[in-house]
């Protein structure tokens, strides 16, 4: 039996979120970061928790772990109104797989970003002694160029009958950015989709029933029958347009702001002969992840900077 976790919530979060801290030389190699607000270190732990748990379970099955990031940003990201950084989710894909992705298909549009993440991947992966050019290559310029490159190596891949697990993330920020048409073909292949779902931010949309945006975004018009009161059930029906697409293992955990915006973190993974075994770790760790904020993750960095003394100190 693992040695049991005597740690509260607050501490696990603690260590999680310092984890995520990147070090000088890659923050230090370019300037540009993606800035997002203090309830994103929640979201990072949670990547950072799957991806370690998804590669050790999945290297058992398979020694061809492929990650695909179709918005990759720029590899570090700023807390807004602080000096606070956390590595962006490529590194993470780096740092915490317990056996490496032997391939990484990145999309970034924005070309600073693309070359500061370039930059920050090749520090890190040489530290590792990972091959940069033969894992990467190159990072793409848009979602659809990144999805086909994957889809050819993915094809090739099972034509050879050799099997390839996929881990694929779209950390959306709206909806316009990558339709579900590109997740429907990456889903045909064997692997996980994880999706950064803007709960809060639909219910402003649903009230234009003659918007394409989110029949492009969810895959179909059927939320022209959801009023913006119960814009909740758009998650609902974003389950059923995975399932449809072979994840019917789905898990939805609700990443909070401060204020009324939030955002869910969405899990879908086909069922497998034993059923999803990491599935079951996110479900362990969704209370500690949904009970916390941007306050609790504001309290845990005034802590890490010394500003203020950890409850325990008294
Ligand atoms: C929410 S951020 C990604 C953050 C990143 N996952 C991380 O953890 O640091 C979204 C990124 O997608 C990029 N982007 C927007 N539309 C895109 C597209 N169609 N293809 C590729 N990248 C895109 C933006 O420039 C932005 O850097």
């Amino acid at each position: 039996m693992p040695p049991k976790d005597e740690r509260n919530d607050f501490e696990w979060l603690s260590d999680r979120i310092k984890y995520l801290e990147p070090e000088e030389d890659i923050i230090s190699c370019d300037k540009t970061c993606y800035h997002v607000g203090m309830w994103s270190p929640l979201k990072t732990v949670l990547l950072s928790y799957y991806y370690a748990i998804f590669t050790d379970i999945a290297s058992k099955h398979t020694d061809n772990m492929i990650y695909i990031d179709l918005l990759a940003g720029s590899g570090i990201v700023n807390i807004n109104g602080t000096d606070s950084k956390i590595i962006g989710s490529p590194l993470v894909a780096v740092y915490f797989a317990r056996h490496p992705f032997s391939k990484m298909f990145l999309a970034e549009s924005n070309e600073s970003s693309r070359e500061a993440l370039e930059k920050r991947l090749q520090i890190v992966m040489q530290k590792q002694d990972l091959d940069y050019q033969n894992i990467v290559g190159k990072i793409y310029p848009n979602a659809f160029t990144a999805t086909q490159a994957a889809i050819k190596y993915m094809n090739d891949k099972v034509r050879n009958h050799n099997g390839v697990l996929n881990l694929c993330l779209v950390d959306y920020e709206g909806f316009n950015e990558v339709p579900f048409d590109l997740i429907k073909k990456i889903s045909k292949f064997h692997g996980d989709t994880i999706i950064n779902f803007q709960t809060h931010q639909i219910a402003r949309i649903l009230t234009n029933k003659n918007s394409d945006l989110l029949t492009s975004f969810l895959g179909t018009d059927e939320w022209k029958h959801i009023s913006s009161d119960n814009y909740r059930d758009t998650l609902q029906l974003y389950q059923n347009q995975l399932k449809k697409e072979d994840r019917p293992i789905f898990e939805a955990v609700e990443i909070n702001s401060e204020t009324a915006y939030y955002y869910h973190l969405i899990f879908a993974c086909r069922a497998t002969a034993k059923g999803s075994q990491w599935m079951k770790a996110i479900r362990r760790i969704k209370p500690k992840i949904e009970s916390s904020n941007a306050r609790t993750v504001k309290e845990i960095y005034n802590i890490i900077k010394g500003n203020q003394s950890q409850l325990t100190d008294f």
